[in-house]
């Protein structure tokens, strides 16, 4: 994976309380938002929801007047409410400097910013796709390609686990999940790399635009000749599927299936490989959590619903208010936008007992991914990779600690996880 940009240091263990905390709303969320000042983040939410857990905020890097909702009852309640939506004009924030470009092209047929009825449309025709027969590979392959990642790194006793493991587990699953063929593997990892650090507004350099447009182009032909292929001749993957699938004689639009491919190879890796790296980090975190995960393999499915509340990949999502909405004593004006702080949520003390606790035997109901009509359409196969991806790795260096006392955090704001991490484990 070529240069992942700049990140922040960030301790294993942290040793000392967080800093002071301000008692401004304002000047949390701009704290939120800068990965450079931010420090522990979830000492950040709790002091925010104890002070506006419904706050709107100025803080530049989000639309003007957006509601940052950090309450569990409130983000729950926005996200299944049909006056909320994923609207075009959420997409606005990828239109950088208002130029229209490749990147924001895509990301305005992508499925998750289309408007109703639209989006119900594309999204039955795509949930049509994800039959039982096209998914049910997943685990094996991605045990597969997990064994296949710690053959070539074992040796070494040593790795970083993003570059080696997390990043490209999820990529190559899903690859082969939709078909594509091992060449391609490089250039789609590029791509997809350049893709999503575009796909994090608060921190796109000039740069990073561009290199996400190349990779916008790259993959719209890329797709687009894919699915022509795949159109007279469909196999058994996840792509002849897409294209085949029907609803009332209708199909996805050509620049529809062009986009659905690029989401589902976005949002079905990057969200994955942050999870897998920050329930590491949580795990090192929690030293006799790990000890009972590895000694207890049947502990996983629930383990991974908590490490997934715990501390998500998806840390914020956008929404358009179409109707006046109260939350308690405030309301939210039709035309506002609201900011789901899913992270902050998920650390709810109205929702969990002990929230900051990683426990893997509490079974709960997070909002990791979402809920209501935009709940996370790939849930169970990222909960089948999760699941493989740390039986594998614990079954085969159940060994593995930190090789040090600090790790590198990513500097984005909406998806959160590590950066590089480096571990090492017994010969
Ligand atoms: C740990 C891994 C994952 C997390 C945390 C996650 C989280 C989410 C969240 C929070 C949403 C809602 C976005 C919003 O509120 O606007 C979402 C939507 C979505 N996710 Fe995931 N996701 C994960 C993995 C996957 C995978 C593996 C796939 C597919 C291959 C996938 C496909 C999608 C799609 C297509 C949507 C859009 C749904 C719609 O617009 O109706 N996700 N995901």
């Amino acid at each position: 994976m070529r240069g992942r940009g700049r990140g922040v240091t960030r301790e294993i263990h942290p040793s000392r309380p967080p800093a002071e905390l301000p008692d401004d709303p304002e000047e949390i969320v701009a704290r939120i938002l800068d990965a450079e000042r931010r420090g522990e983040l979830y000492p950040l939410y709790h002091r925010l929801r104890s002070l506006a857990p419904a706050h709107s905020t100025q803080v530049a890097g989000l639309p003007p007047g957006c509601w940052m909702l950090t309450r569990f009852r409130y983000v729950d309640r926005v996200a299944r409410s049909p006056a909320a939506v994923n609207d075009p004009r959420t997409a606005e924030v990828f239109n950088h400097g208002g130029d229209g470009g490749a990147f924001y092209q895509l990301m305005r047929h992508a499925m998750l910013f289309l408007e109703k009825p639209d989006h119900d449309r594309v999204r039955r025709l795509v949930y049509k796709a994800f039959t039982p027969a096209a998914v049910a590979p997943v685990r094996a392959l991605t045990e597969q390609v997990a064994h296949e990642l710690l053959d070539a790194a074992q040796p070494n006793g040593e790795m970083d686990f993003v570059e080696q493991f997390s990043y490209p587990l999820p990529v190559r699953a899903i690859m082969r999940l939709l078909g594509l063929p091992y060449a391609d593997q490089e250039r789609i990892e590029e791509w997809a790399w350049d893709f999503s650090r575009a796909g994090d507004p608060m921190s796109a350099t000039p740069e990073i635009v561009e290199r996400g447009n190349a990779a916008a182009r790259g993959f719209h032909d890329y797709f687009e000749r894919v699915i022509e292929g795949r159109r007279s001749r469909p196999g058994e993957d996840l792509i002849s599927a897409l294209v085949t699938a029907e609803e009332d004689g209708g199909r996805l639009s050509r620049e529809e299936a062009i986009s659905t491919c690029v989401l589902l190879l976005q949002a079905g890796h990057e969200t994955t490989s942050d999870l897998l790296g920050n329930a590491l980090v949580g795990l090192f975190r929690h030293p006799s959590q790990l000890a009972r995960l590895r000694d207890e393999p049947e502990l996983l499915p629930p383990a991974v619903e908590e490490l997934l509340r715990y501390d998500t990949s998806v840390q914020m999502s956008m929404r358009l208010i179409r109707e006046d909405l109260r939350l308690d004593g405030v309301t939210l004006p039709a035309g506002s936008i609201a900011a789901l702080v899913y992270g902050a949520a998920n650390r709810d003390p109205e929702q969990f007992d002990r929230p900051d606790r990683l426990d893997l035997e509490r079974r709960p109901t997070h909002l990791s991914l979402s809920a209501g009509s935009y709940f996370c359409l790939g849930n169970a196969l990222a909960r089948t990779e999760i699941q493989a991806g740390l039986r594998v790795l614990l079954d085969r260096v159940p060994s593995i600690r930190p090789a040090r006392d600090t790790f590198v955090q990513r500097r984005t704001a909406r998806l959160r996880g590590p950066q590089e991490l480096m571990v090492r484990w017994d010969a």
